[in-house]
């Protein structure tokens, strides 16, 4: 069983968003537990002040470091990196973190603990990614308002590689990025009918050939790719 555990000013956030799909049904399974809790219950002042100004001047807020390092220090027994249990995971979302790759997804799934920090306005105490998290992740490159949309896709994509969280286990080995793609995109998919509004189906697809149709997708899945995503490409 992985338990998640979302470290977050807004737990209502998560209100519904895991109850839908493979998630709810990783839950229900007893794969997963997921658990958003808030930040200023860390607070010991009367007004739960979570945020300050920054030193140096500048605009906007800096999230304190005092009620994170307490949170993580509740939920995973450590405040610091070098103390926490190799099977634990201490994550920072935040747009200065290394991008999430399905590899490092994967690596999440494996773990026992995955504890997810949102960070929010300006940014956090760096005091936080230096000493306490084990992973500080960003899920692209552009900034949102804060880590609570990228802590909802480091779950989503985190889950469903929980072993028995999809129905059929060869859509995760032949999906796009899986190792079996050899880096590549997924191929294109059809389905009913084979012609709509005057687009149809490719031919081969229809024929019942194995070979063949697995030539194709390959094909495809590596036109698509060049187009698409070159980046992939040149890795190799
Ligand atoms: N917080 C703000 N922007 C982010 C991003 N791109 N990834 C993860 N967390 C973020």
């Amino acid at each position: 069983m992985l338990r998640v555990d979302i470290i977050t000013i807004f737990p209502d956030y998560f209100s519904e968003v895991f109850d839908y799909g493979i998630i709810r049904r990783a839950c229900a399974a007893g794969l997963v537990s997921i658990q958003p809790h808030d930040l200023r219950s860390w607070t010991s002042d009367k007004h739960h002040v979570v945020d300050d100004r920054p030193f140096g001047g500048g605009d906007g807020m800096v999230l304190k470091p005092e009620p994170i390092f307490a949170a993580v220090e509740s939920l995973a027994g450590a405040r610091r990196r070098e103390n926490i249990a190799a099977t634990k995971r201490v994550v920072l979302l935040s747009p200065q973190g290394k991008r999430l790759t399905q590899s490092i997804a994967s690596d999440f799934a494996k773990s026992e603990q995955l504890i997810l920090i949102c960070g929010r306005y300006e940014g956090v105490d760096e005091r936080v990614a230096d000493a306490l998290v084990t992973d500080e992740i960003s899920i692209g490159d552009y900034v949102l308002s804060g880590g609570e949309p990228a802590a909802l896709v480091v779950v989503d994509a985190t889950v469903r590689l929980i072993p028995g969280a999809l129905g059929s286990e060869t859509s995760v080995t032949t999906e796009s990025f899986s190792e079996a793609s050899n880096g590549s995109l997924d191929y294109p998919h059809y389905t009913r009918p084979p012609e709509f509004e005057g687009m149809r189906v490719p031919e081969v697809l229809l024929t019942g050939h194995h070979g063949e149709i697995a030539r194709w997708r390959r094909d495809a899945a590596e036109e698509k790719t060049k187009r698409n995503r070159p980046d992939l490409l040149k890795k190799e």
